[in-house]
């Protein structure tokens, strides 16, 4: 999977705007290859973006989804008092803390339907019969793995491939499960470390995404034994992208650190600090998606009144070094700058 790619990078799905029907189009388009977000969209806009992509691709794109969890009973009514000043003060009420499952079933169904090449899962392994209806209709399918025994258990599932996510990565770690002790929600591995000790528990082809915002960063993963890059943060503000233009903004000025938060949606993700995770995260519950739908009124407020305070930021480390332009050039830069850097690499041992 992914090893005839002209470009061995991929453009992460990016849930809740910044992942496009043309932002996959313009990564197709270079040589690499895109995911659509399916996360948070109704079954019925996702069918609307397959179809946009499929006219921009060609048909050769993934989709990513989310895998849903246990339903959380930690009691979300005190974290509610708490966002209540923060509602107040943008002129909403918090959300109603429901938990759903996004859908999943519905999602499953349109992805099999429409022979989608690759899918991919975030938050956990899909069930031994979901993986062999994508497989009758010859989807791959790649599971996001952040420690090496998700790794065993999403191969011994059935997995065709597996994303290794770096605790650099911007946005949700994929954990399969959300440790309330830690506030990283579990172990916490550097991406080339993961990827170090996934490789010795399984064969299946490897997904670097963590961090990698530079091709010399590319060319490392690649060297390292990845088949392949997932970037996100790197096409953050890329023009195709559907980036809160507050987000694109903060980014740019790159000021700010990045931190895990449950703050904004009940699960561990990183994102640039801001007043609201300041204030928040040491109190949120791990409670998914419940949070995310509490704080979901106050983050849409916040973003139209350009507030970047009370917005998610979701980014990865190494945002500081990301650029902008046309998908295409940065996708170009990253070819141009891992060509340098294995020139480079291939000198220091001779
Ligand atoms: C804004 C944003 C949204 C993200 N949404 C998703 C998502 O919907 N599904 C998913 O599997 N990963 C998601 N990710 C994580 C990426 O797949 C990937 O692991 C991460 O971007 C890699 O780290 P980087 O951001 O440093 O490149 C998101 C990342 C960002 C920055």
């Amino acid at each position: 999977m992914f090893d005839s790619l002209r470009v061995p990078v991929i453009v992460a799905p990016m849930a809740g705007g910044p992942s496009t029907p043309e932002l996959v189009g313009a990564a197709t388009r270079a040589g690499a290859f895109g995911f659509l977000a399916g996360g948070y969209l109704s079954a019925a806009a996702l069918v609307g973006q397959i179809e946009r992509t499929r006219e921009l691709t060609g048909g050769e794109f993934g989709i990513n989804l989310f895998v849903p969890g246990i339903r959380s009973t930690v009691d979300t009514r005190p974290y509610a008092r708490r966002l209540l000043e923060e509602a107040r003060h943008f002129g909403v009420e918090p959300g109603d803390p429901r938990w759903d499952d996004d859908a999943y079933a519905a999602k499953i169904d349109l992805v099999v339907e429409r022979r989608i090449p690759v899918v991919s899962f975030t938050f956990g392994t899909p069930i031994e019969a979901d993986i062999a209806r994508l497989h009758e209709v010859g989807s791959k399918v790649l599971v996001t793995v952040t420690t090496p025994e998700e790794a065993r258990h999403a191969a011994a599932a059935g997995a065709d491939g597996l994303c290794v996510q770096g605790f650099e990565a911007g946005g949700h770690r994929g954990l399969f499960t959300d440790d309330p002790e830690s506030p990283a929600g579990g172990d916490v591995y550097g991406l080339l470390a993961v990827l170090r000790l996934v490789s010795a528990v399984t064969d299946l082809p490897l997904v670097a995404a963590g961090g990698l915002v530079h091709g010399a960063d590319v060319a490392a993963a690649l060297v390292a034994g990845a088949t392949a890059t997932q970037l996100g943060t790197a096409f953050l503000r890329a023009d195709e992208a559907g980036t809160h233009p507050v987000h694109r903004r903060v980014l740019a000025e790159a000021d700010r650190p990045t931190a895990f938060t449950r703050a904004f949606s009940g699960r561990p993700a990183r994102g640039l600090v801001n007043q609201f995770s300041r204030e928040h995260s040491e109190h949120a519950p791990p409670a998914y998606p419940q949070i995310h739908h509490m704080s979901k009124p106050i983050r849409s407020a916040a973003g139209e009144a350009g507030d970047p305070e009370a917005m998610s930021l979701w980014a990865g480390q190494a945002y500081p070094a990301a650029g902008s332009g046309p998908a295409a050039e940065i996708i170009e830069r990253l070819c141009v700058q891992a060509q340098e850097a294995l020139g480079r690499g291939g000198k220091l041992f001779g």
